[in-house]
């Protein structure tokens, strides 16, 4: 709305907040609406939030594209307290009915698709390609996981019954959920994790990115009139203060939580020091994501998947490609073509069309990547040789979040150790002899998101594989975008809990299981 989105008339825009529940949400919508264009407030007569409201930057150009009343931690208590009323209400509702609102948001996410991908651009930074994958990936969230729980869940599944007892297995929502999304798939994630915990049967709190709660508040909007009722689904807006209070609060019976891992482990050790029922974690984080490649591999071929995976939604993917790892024999004639390749990226703001790279989040995130360049770019300390500095064109957006393309080579695998968020590509070389070395030390990292392998080599492939080094691993094509009921997504140890997201056991995490056996 604020952020530019054309929304139709002012009438239909009354429609929709008159028949929004009085809940956070509407208060939200009220909110964003507010800090919009003054002859739009005027025409909707729209009422100004409550409290005070903070500014949503657009990493385009730094603009205010509205504005947001975060939750207050006072507020959290009767916030938990409706969202348990909640629970008991929709746990109950049938299952097919539970799914149809999922798939009626699907309906109407499809149905609305300009105005979806604007809010993606301009609250996200995202470029075209990036914001409707994404848009797409969030209705495929919705439509898979209605689908699973009907296959599933519609009905109990019958056990045998050898000594003439009838056994059943139930599956129900485990009570409250608290759902923490990150910025970087404002719309997907956030309804990802949303719409399982919905279908399972669970209530849901839910607190957006805090750079990105437009997007939240309108997913939430939607979903409330797609018929989940205003007391089983409550949005939370916030800073990492309210996700840690929200986590904190006595009566959470799970969390999905995707975002760092330090914050996950944060969560994780909130959870264990509780009293009380002991709740579920789901986790996902990121990954210091390596693709080695051998010197049988394609180079054209490597060199467009490289610069997809690591330069792709300027690397802010959790899946993006972090080290990429080639053999010795080859190295030179592959780091040139992908740097060559990674020249020819367009860089900038993210609306045009034929701009390949477009801001990251916001200035801190900004500030971090180009402290990390400035290390990497002082030969003499970082030991590391620079392949690659891109530059910004002169008709970048003034106040937005730019970082340009870089690539650079480093000593050893070692020499990286932390997830590096941003449009950061490491690479170093390896020798043919050295390979279960190289293994050893993206191992040694503890992570296990994503892999790229890109070999000719079959016994290779599969040696490389056979290390389980993560959970998603790509041979011979670039390694991000997982689509959902197609290449579940999720990775373990630091990486996150395990559960694949858009995957057929993702929704079992959301739920209890009961078996009752009657003596017939
Ligand atoms: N699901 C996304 C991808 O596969 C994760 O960031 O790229």
């Amino acid at each position: 709305l604020a952020a530019g989105v054309e929304f139709g008339d002012s009438q239909a825009l009354s429609a929709l907040l008159a028949s929004l529940p009085q809940t956070a949400a509407a208060r939200q919508a009220a909110a964003i609406v507010s800090g919009a264009k003054t002859k739009l407030r005027k025409k909707a007569a729209i009422p100004k939030p409550a409290g005070p409201t903070r500014e949503i930057l657009s990493p385009i150009d730094g603009s205010a594209i509205g504005a947001v009343a975060d939750a207050g931690t006072s507020e959290l208590p009767q916030a938990m307290d409706e969202a348990r009323a909640g629970f008991r209400l929709w746990s109950r509702q049938p299952v097919d009915e539970r799914a149809a609102c999922l798939d009626r948001a699907a309906q109407r996410l499809e149905a609305e698709a300009p105005r979806w991908l604007r809010l993606l651009q301009l609250e996200a930074g995202k470029t075209l390609d990036d914001a409707v994958s994404e848009w797409r990936e969030a209705i495929d969230f919705l439509r898979y996981y209605a689908a699973s729980a009907r296959d599933r869940w519609g009905s109990p599944q019958s056990m045998p019954g050898p000594t003439g007892e009838d056994n059943k297995l139930h599956c129900h929502g485990r009570g409250v959920f608290v759902c923490i999304s990150p910025w970087n798939f404002p719309l997907a994630i956030f309804i990802g994790q949303v719409a399982a915990a919905l279908v399972a049967g669970n209530s849901v709190l839910a607190k957006p990115a805090e750079q990105t709660p437009l997007i939240a508040i309108e997913a939430v909007a939607l979903l409330h009139r797609c018929g989940v009722p205003a007391s089983a689904l409550r949005l939370i807006p916030g800073d990492g203060e309210i996700g840690a209070a929200l986590v904190a609060l006595p009566g959470v019976d799970g969390v999905a939580f995707t975002g760092s891992a330090d914050v996950a482990t944060r969560i994780n050790r909130a959870l264990a020091a509780k009293d009380g029922p002991i709740a579920a974690l789901i986790a996902e984080t990121g990954g210091i994501n390596a693709m080695i490649v051998d010197a049988t591999a394609l180079p054209e071929q490597v060199s467009d998947d490289v610069v997809a995976s690591a330069f792709r939604s300027a690397g802010q993917r959790c899946s993006a490609l972090r080290l990429l790892c080639v053999q010795e024999d080859v190295a030179d004639r592959m780091i040139a073509m992908i740097a060559g390749a990674a020249r020819e990226l367009a860089v900038g703001d993210p609306r045009d069309v034929s701009v390949h790279v477009g801001p990251v989040i916001d200035a801190d995130a900004r500030g971090a990547l180009l402290a990390h360049i400035g290390r990497m770019s002082a030969q003499d300390k970082s030991g590391a040789i620079t392949h690659f500095t891109g530059t910004l064109p002169a008709d970048t957006p003034q106040g937005g979040f730019y970082v340009a393309p870089h690539i650079f080579e480093l000593r050893s695998a070692a020499d990286l150790r932390s997830e590096i968020f941003g449009p950061i590509l490491h690479v170093v070389r390896y020798k043919a002899s050295e390979l279960d070395a190289l293994l050893d030390a993206i191992e040694a990292k503890g992570f296990g998101l994503t892999l790229g392998v890109h070999s000719r080599i079959e016994a290779t492939i599969a040696h490389i594989l056979d290390r389980r080094l993560a959970g998603n691993c790509y041979v011979n094509r670039n390694m991000i975008g997982a689509v959902v009921g197609t290449q579940p997504f999720g990775g373990f140890n630091l990486s996150g809990t395990g559960p694949k997201a858009g995957g057929p056991h993702y929704l079992a995490r959301f739920c209890i299981e009961q078996t009752i056996t009657i003596n017939t």
